[in-house]
């Protein structure tokens, strides 16, 4: 990382820059999400990662219950990949929850960078959905960690 990343909560002026980086980072539809909707509703969390103005980075994730969350969506602008952020940013959520909390996920299976990333922060794959994903068509991975 050649300038510092910063961590902070995502506000209402951040919407349109996270619907922007959410918008560029998929291509599934399903996944395209519009941010107003969970700035200010308190289930939801949205972590950002930023490099002096610009968001490099977010983490959307819901509060189902006390003791287990979903991650909704996590995305890195590609000119900061590789350079921890998501990494980063996951780490800052994970040690944020309380010991026997339960993390879930899914990831679309031909996703192996993202796979790569949940394994390596140790979440095991806890089954498959066939052709949960339809455009463009593939298997949804179902992955949890329990912290
Ligand atoms: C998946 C994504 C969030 C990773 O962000 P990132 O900031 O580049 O990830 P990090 O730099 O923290 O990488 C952490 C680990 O993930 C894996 N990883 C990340 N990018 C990788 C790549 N291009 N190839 C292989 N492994 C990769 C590696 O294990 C890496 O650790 P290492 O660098 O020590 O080998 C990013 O590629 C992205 O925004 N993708 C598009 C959106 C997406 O698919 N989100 C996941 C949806 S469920």
């Amino acid at each position: 990382m050649k300038n510092k990343i910063k961590i902070r909560k995502a506000n209402e002026y951040d919407i349109s820059e996270l619907n922007n980086l959410n918008s560029k980072s998929f291509e599934e539809l399903t996944k395209k999400l519009n941010f107003s909707k969970f700035v200010g509703n308190s289930n939801y969390r949205i972590i950002i990662a930023s490099q002096k103005k610009d968001i490099v980075g977010y983490l959307l994730t819901l509060k189902i219950a006390s003791n287990l969350h979903e991650i909704i969506s996590i995305a890195v602008d590609s000119s900061h990949k590789r350079e921890g952020v998501a990494s980063l940013l996951l780490s800052e959520f994970l040690v944020s929850k309380k010991v026997n909390s339960k993390i879930i996920l899914e990831v679309a299976n031909k996703n192996r960078v993202a796979i790569k990333l949940y394994k390596a922060f140790l979440f095991d794959i806890d089954g498959i959905r066939k052709d949960y994903y339809k455009n463009p068509p593939d298997d949804a991975l179902l992955m949890s960690k329990i912290i």
